[in-house]
């Protein structure tokens, strides 16, 4: 999507997607990123997202990068954290302690950035994306991540004729044709989510697929 397409999500408070729990997933399969306490995770198109917070609980170094300063401003606000403000061209860095979020676009970041994460969360992230960008955002991925780095990818498939994204339905071939050149790819779960998503069922959705994959950096 155009980058004013979400600064008018964040300003009109269009922002469906923010969830106000944790997300099962990243509970169930967390250990799964093999982190450490203290390594970094790298959660691209944050959002305002709780998750962050939860895997800060949990021993890791959060990097998060979201284009919205609407949204960075909320998350700490939100969850009254005093942000330290520090100009990091292209991006805007806010941080407390040892959560970071880097207000800027995801496709100027490089990995020193982003602390050499060699794990990524990514919730909604690249099912944000229409089709001819999620093929950059996979080269992101890859261009970001050291070999054996692994992503939590959760993503969303269901019929496209029945509604038009965000979030857009991204399908078992199309992960494959996005990853599989980088990385090795395992199904975790897979759910029909629609019951806890009511507002898509009201734009028309009848099935909604949750999926979690592992994906390993070759
Ligand atoms: C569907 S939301 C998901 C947010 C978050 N992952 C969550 O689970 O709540 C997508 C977010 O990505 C941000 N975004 C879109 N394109 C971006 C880009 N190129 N770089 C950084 N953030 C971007 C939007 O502002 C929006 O907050």
């Amino acid at each position: 999507m155009e980058k004013k397409f979400w600064a008018e999500a964040w300003e009109q408070g269009n922002i469906g997607f923010h969830q106000k729990i944790i997300h099962s997933y990243l509970r169930r399969f967390y250990r799964r990123l093999g982190i450490a306490e203290g390594d970094s995770v790298f959660v691209p198109l944050c959002g305002k997202s709780l998750d962050m917070v939860w895997l800060q609980q949990q021993g890791a170094a959060v990097v998060g990068v979201e284009l919205s300063p609407l949204a960075v401003q909320a998350f700490f606000e939100e969850n009254d954290l005093n942000a330290f403000r520090d100009q990091q061209e292209p991006f805007e860095s806010y941080s407390s302690g040892n959560l970071q979020l880097l207000c800027g676009d995801l496709f100027d970041l490089s990995q020193e950035e982003i602390c050499h994460a060699r794990a990524v969360y990514d919730r909604a992230s690249l099912v944000a994306l229409p089709k001819e960008m999620r093929r950059c955002y996979a080269a992101k991925l890859a261009s970001l991540l050291p070999s054996g780095g692994r992503v939590l990818l959760v993503s969303y498939d269901y019929d496209q004729a029945e509604m038009a994204g965000p979030p857009f339905a991204v399908s078992a071939e199309e992960l494959v044709e996005l990853f599989e050149a980088d990385f090795t790819m395992e199904l975790l779960a897979e759910g029909d989510v629609l019951e806890s998503h009511r507002v898509l069922a009201e734009r028309g959705l009848t099935r909604l697929s949750e999926k979690a994959h592992l994906l390993i950096r070759k």
